[in-house]
């Protein structure tokens, strides 16, 4: 049997850290009605517990619940909370391997933050991060919870040789990075992988290896995690037909530092907003554009030059370019903290260039 319950922490061991989500979820029906539930439910001891027969019997695994909330409730102070624990549990030479579970909602997010902060800590010291999720909730009749942790336990734990310690995602017997999920289904089982690159679990492809290898050989440094009250302000706002510029003058009175643009097509931006958001830039609200379509890259330039102090999302979608921008805006402050020169503009061209994995 592997060693769940009471676990010494001073033997080497894989870290669970349960964040709740539809894999912690309930369902009042779930045979009639899986889909109706609530997230975050269950404790990770006991999603552990159901999977223990399966685990090897020399794996010791310990855990730890950070929270166990409904991932589209995800707060900037659980972030710093998962961020540190995260961190701390790599930097403890008894951890082999760290495994978050996770609501699906806003893993992408938590995936490139994780990224982000503890990427290249990760890669050094040869250890992986591998978050996991479900979309049935653990009591539905074929759930996919028990698999997906199994599945995620096993690639913290496998040995180095066919794929580097780095932050990855495991659903629904495939592997990608954490950076490269993409929620592009509201149900299907494997909502998260289908518009990323992603390889089989137990077959990686030497083509998807090579990709891993590129991300790694470009993130040689990691970024601060803000404090639980320092995260800067960055809004999401989305361009469309009908697009006033009464929207963007709003946000010109806010204390807004930041504002995430989800162009349409290549991440064109209707030319009502125009005016407002060159004064926006002028004001020194940091603007990045992304696109709405989902999956593709925003250019610099394209498919119109870029007003003076707007920057390209490059592949992030925009959720995941508000938290680059918001973690690239605190880098800034902390930079000249210490007289170090750096823009957020810096901090942000080298997340967004990172290459694709396919
Ligand atoms: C959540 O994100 O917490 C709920 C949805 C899910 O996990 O699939």
């Amino acid at each position: 049997m592997s060693q769940i319950q009471n676990p010494s922490e001073n033997s080497p061991h894989i870290l669970v850290l349960g964040m709740g989500g539809t894999i912690a979820g309930l369902a009042s029906n779930p045979v009639d009605q899986p889909l109706q539930y609530a997230a975050g439910q269950v404790e990770i001891d006991s999603l552990l517990s159901h999977i223990e027969s399966a685990i090897p019997g020399d794996l010791c695994l310990n855990s730890r619940q950070v929270a166990n909330i409904n991932s589209c409730n995800m707060t900037e102070p659980l972030l710093t909370l998962l961020g540190h624990a995260v961190r701390d549990a790599l930097e403890n030479t008894m951890v082999r391997g760290v495994v978050v579970t996770h609501g699906t909602d806003t893993i992408e997010e938590t995936g490139l933050f994780l990224q982000l902060i503890c990427g290249s800590l990760a890669q050094n010291l040869g250890k992986r991060v591998v978050l996991t999720g479900a979309m049935l909730p653990a009591n539905a009749p074929n759930a996919d919870g028990p698999s997906n942790l199994l599945d995620a336990i096993q690639w913290a734990a496998s040995p180095l040789d066919n794929c580097p310690g780095g932050i990855y995602a495991v659903m629904g017997g495939r592997v990608c990075m954490a950076m490269d999920l993409a929620k592009r289904h509201t149900t299907a089982l494997n909502a998260l992988m289908q518009a990323s690159p992603s390889s089989p679990v137990r077959l990686i492809n030497p083509s998807w290896l090579s990709g891993v290898k590129a991300v790694e050989a470009l993130w040689t440094e990691d970024l601060p995690i803000p404090s639980a009250n320092e995260w800067p302000w960055v809004e999401i706002l989305t361009s469309h037909a009908g697009a006033r510029s009464e929207t963007i003058d709003l946000w010109l009175k806010s204390k807004a530092q930041g504002l995430v643009l989800g162009g349409t097509g290549m991440g064109s931006l209707h030319e009502q907003w125009l005016e407002p958001l060159v004064q926006a830039a002028k004001q020194g609200i940091a603007v990045v554009r992304a696109a709405r379509p989902g999956s593709g890259q925003v250019m610099p330039d394209v498919p119109e030059k870029d007003f003076e102090g707007c920057l390209a999302a490059g592949k992030l979608c925009a959720p995941k370019a508000r938290i680059a921008l918001q973690l690239a805006l605190n880098a800034e402050k902390q930079a000249k903290s210490v007289g170090k020169a750096l823009t957020w503009q810096d901090f942000f061209a080298r997340i967004a260039v990172l290459p694709e994995i396919r």
